[in-house]
């Protein structure tokens, strides 16, 4: 699929002043995208998938109000104070869509905009975010193209908001979602996100995560930088080749419905993310010592336990515990009494189904 098959050709004939609002939940990655082509704009270097968190979301309004001169003019208020600190990203994304999105120059912006979440923390608040912004835009288009078909209204925002921040573009959908060309995956691409398309046992329709929030401070590493840094880390081709070959395990665990192997997968790309982390020029360690301490102690009670609770990491220390909605009690209950002391925060979520 060619780009210029997002644009927006028309003239725009629009009221000239009103609100948009949209939600967008954040997602955990369980291939994870780490690495994108170094002269194109957001295109990743492996395929990745993920489960859209239910709980944790972004909520953005958008107010829109026509103006004269044709500039971009935007304010970012987040959780009611101004926030001119995401102007730099906010006026990066404009700039890149306004291309796709030609009658955003017409307006004055102001984006209004809460997580129910700690933002930097290690939770995607990025792609929550940068997906309900694209939503909101996509909602104004659809004022200007009464026509506008569902599936064309998500896969153009998916595509707007992967030039926000790549992980965004998978939080459109609900469920399991896949961004980024694989070969066994049938309208898989590069350019935006569709729903996970393959059979998926019952044990994958209800995993609870809770999140451990082990530090709420703001990453030390950014996303954009450490994608970077993959483009010269000596270990990046062997990476990549092995998110290509997990995707492939991943569609039939999840057809069979293996748990065991589904966590012993998830984990294995977790640390591998941060493998990356730790092995690129310069070098990070995005994990604390409580984040070692929560999956030694995880690691532990499985063995002793034989329950269904596995770990994944963002590029950040805090913590995913994914397990099936069947063990709900006994793991929070394990969570609380042996975790907590670990963790500023504990977030009750869970994964969204298709
Ligand atoms: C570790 O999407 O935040 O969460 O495209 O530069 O904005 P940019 O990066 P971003 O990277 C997310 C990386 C990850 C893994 C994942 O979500 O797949």
């Amino acid at each position: 699929m060619k780009t210029n098959f997002f644009f927006y050709k028309k003239k725009y004939s629009i009221d000239p002043n009103g609100i948009v609002i949209c939600k967008s939940y954040s997602n955990i990655a369980l291939i994870k995208y780490w690495g994108k082509h170094n002269n194109k704009i957001q295109i990743p270097l492996n395929s990745s998938i993920s489960f859209s968190l239910g709980k944790v979301y972004t909520v953005t309004r958008l107010i829109y109000k026509e103006k004269k001169k044709m500039n971009l003019s935007v304010r970012v208020f987040f959780s009611g104070k101004e926030k001119t600190s995401f102007l730099p990203k906010i006026l990066e994304f404009f700039h890149r869509i306004s291309f796709y999105c030609s009658y955003l120059r017409y307006f004055n912006f102001i984006i209004e905009t809460y997580n129910t979440f700690p933002h930097s923390s290690g939770i995607a608040s990025s792609a929550s975010s940068m997906s309900s912004l694209a939503l909101c835009i996509m909602k104004i288009e659809k004022k200007l193209v009464y026509s506008l078909k569902e599936d064309f209204f998500l896969r153009k925002a998916s595509f707007l908001a992967r030039l926000g921040s790549g992980s965004a573009c998978r939080s459109i959908y609900p469920g399991l979602v896949v961004w980024g060309c694989h070969q066994s995956i049938k309208g898989s691409n590069n350019l935006y996100a569709i729903p996970y398309p393959y059979e998926v046992h019952s044990i994958f329709t209800k995993i609870e995560d809770t999140i451990l929030i082990i530090d709420d401070k703001p990453k030390k590493i950014l996303s954009t930088k450490g994608h970077k840094l993959m483009n010269h880390n000596p270990y990046a081709r062997e990476r990549f080749k092995c998110a290509n070959k997990n995707m492939n395990r991943l569609i039939s665990i999840l057809k069979i419905g293996d748990f065991q192997e589904f966590g012993e997968l998830i984990e294995h790309e977790a640390l591998t993310l941060h493998a990356m982390i730790m092995t690129s020029r310069p070098y990070f360690l995005c994990m604390k010592p409580n984040t070692l301490n929560v999956i030694q102690t995880v690691w532990d009670f499985r063995k002793n336990s034989k329950k269904n609770v596995y770990f994944t990491l963002d590029a950040g220390a805090n913590v995913h515990l994914l397990y099936p909605i069947q063990e709900k009690t006994s793991i929070l209950k394990w969570i609380y009494s042996d975790l907590f002391s670990y963790c500023k925060k504990i977030i009750e979520s869970f994964c969204l189904s298709n």
